[in-house]
């Protein structure tokens, strides 16, 4: 998908996505949350952080930057920061995770939950993860990935000329994806209903490079 067509999608979603992704995605969002062990001081960054519904789960001693390509999904995020008085959310900002304006090596974690099945550019997303990560730190992604049984996997990529209007794009591999992406997978767990989604805690792998050769 492309980015107007992620953001007119999302604009439509915006007004019912707590509704209808709310209650049956925060499993997977606890779940990350969970396992990044957030630490005291700790500086994370969550891309396409949508409505903010993952905001609340954040230690209060952790600063959480978000950044969104919607206006929409991002107008309410900020809503529930200030209904909420979510003192960890430390900046939500409109940007395009595949061209972040963050310097180099500025978060411990850097995290994107139901993004990479959305965004135009996997591969792409994933390098900017890795750039304004630190070397130390880590990745964590949580996606649906293409079933590995053979008839729901043919349902999901029938569905693929359609993901304009789902809002994300059914037929995108695990296989692939880490490997196209360099992702070096340390922890890969199931989530949500029927662990239908995926959980992936991965190295900083950095050193090894990427399109931005920092
Ligand atoms: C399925 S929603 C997930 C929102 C949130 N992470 C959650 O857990 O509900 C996908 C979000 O990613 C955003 N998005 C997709 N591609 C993006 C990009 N390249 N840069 C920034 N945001 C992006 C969309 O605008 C949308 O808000």
């Amino acid at each position: 998908m492309k980015i107007e067509a992620i953001d007119l999608a999302y604009r439509r979603y915006a007004r019912g996505y707590d509704v209808y992704f709310g209650n049956i995605l925060q499993p997977g969002r606890r779940a990350a949350i969970e396992r990044m062990d957030c630490q005291p001081g700790d500086a994370i960054l969550e891309v396409g952080v949508g409505t903010g519904l993952s905001l609340p789960l954040y230690p209060p001693q952790t600063r959480v930057y978000g950044i969104d390509i919607c206006h929409e999904m991002l107008a309410r995020a900020k809503a529930r920061v200030a209904r909420e008085q979510l003192g960890q959310a430390a900046g939500l900002y409109r940007m395009d995770a595949e061209r972040m304006g963050f310097a180099d090596d500025s978060f411990d974690k850097v995290v994107a939950m139901y993004v990479v099945s959305v965004a135009p550019d996997p591969v792409r997303l994933v390098d900017e993860m890795r750039r304004v990560c630190k070397p130390q730190g880590e990745l964590f992604i949580v996606s649906h990935f293409l079933h590995p049984n053979p008839v729901v996997s043919v349902m999901e990529q029938l569905a693929a000329p359609f993901s304009r209007f789902l809002g994300f794009n059914p037929n995108l591999s695990l296989h692939d994806f880490t490997r196209q992406a360099r992702v070096e997978v340390l922890e890969r767990l199931p989530v949500n209903a029927f662990g239908y989604w995926t959980l992936l805690r991965a190295r900083n792998n950095k050193q090894a490079g990427g399109h931005h050769g920092c």
